[in-house]
């Protein structure tokens, strides 16, 4: 591939930007300036910097990202920033998005990708992909709630009852749910039917993968597919 359409693929502005960066002398190649915007480089494994800032060439993004409170995710977000806007240019300019929503006030692991398959796949209600949540709680968790989260409940805007497809209390007011669809704000509907209220919302894993506990609040980092679930 052309070193220019390399830049251009991984976010790094208009063609005419790319080419600017790389007559400009702003683009190395191990460790090497290369000026020629018509060099042809192989995809495979490269590693470029531009302005200093190394870079690994992907066909695709896909990464997470440790949602921060107060972020909306949208790309034209209504009362709160974008959470697009914690991540770099390059991802912005590809057009990453997230992989379905949480809420403003829900926090952990949001995943985000330019690979329109890929969310297709990870959001299909024919799937299942499980997605774990842990809730504080208003109330006192009884074990008639989570019983009746396991066997289902019925919200208003459906008539078939949504169950958790595990639900465990880890602490008197805390309750880790796993559910397999992404109904909007289903965590907080689904324990506001057995008579409790979400105070405070965090997602720790997304199939296979769990927040790492190195990651700190609106950091992110690149996934692998297969890390999420098998032969995606
Ligand atoms: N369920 C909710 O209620 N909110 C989220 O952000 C995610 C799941």
């Amino acid at each position: 591939m052309q070193l220019r359409q390399v830049l251009f693929s991984q976010g790094f502005g208009t063609r005419r930007a790319c080419d600017t960066l790389i007559l400009h002398g702003e683009v190395q190649v191990g460790g090497q300036v290369l000026d020629d915007p018509a060099a042809d480089l192989a995809t495979d494994g490269l590693v470029f910097s531009v302005q200093g800032q190394p870079w690994a060439y992907r066909a695709k993004a896909l990464l997470m990202l440790n949602k921060p409170p107060g972020y909306e995710c949208s790309r034209k977000p209504r009362h709160h920033p974008s959470v697009l806007s914690l991540l770099p240019p390059p991802l912005r300019q590809r057009d990453v998005q997230p992989i379905g929503r949480l809420d403003e006030d829900t926090t952990g692991l949001l995943l985000l990708t330019d690979d329109g398959t890929l969310i297709h796949r990870l959001t299909s209600p024919k799937r299942h992909v499980p997605k774990v949540y842990v809730a504080d709680c208003a109330d006192a968790l009884t074990p008639a709630q989570v019983a009746q989260l396991l066997d289902g409940v019925v919200l208003h805007d459906d008539p078939q009852p949504v169950r958790a497809a595990a639900c465990q209390a880890l602490g008197e007011r805390q309750l880790q749910l796993t559910l397999t669809e992404g109904k909007y704000h289903q965590v907080k509907r689904m324990v506001a039917a057995v008579g409790n209220r979400v105070v405070a919302l965090r997602r720790s894993a997304f199939g296979n993968l769990h927040l790492p506990d190195d990651l700190a609040a609106g950091q992110w980092r690149w996934v692998e597919p297969e890390h999420i679930a098998p032969g995606l």
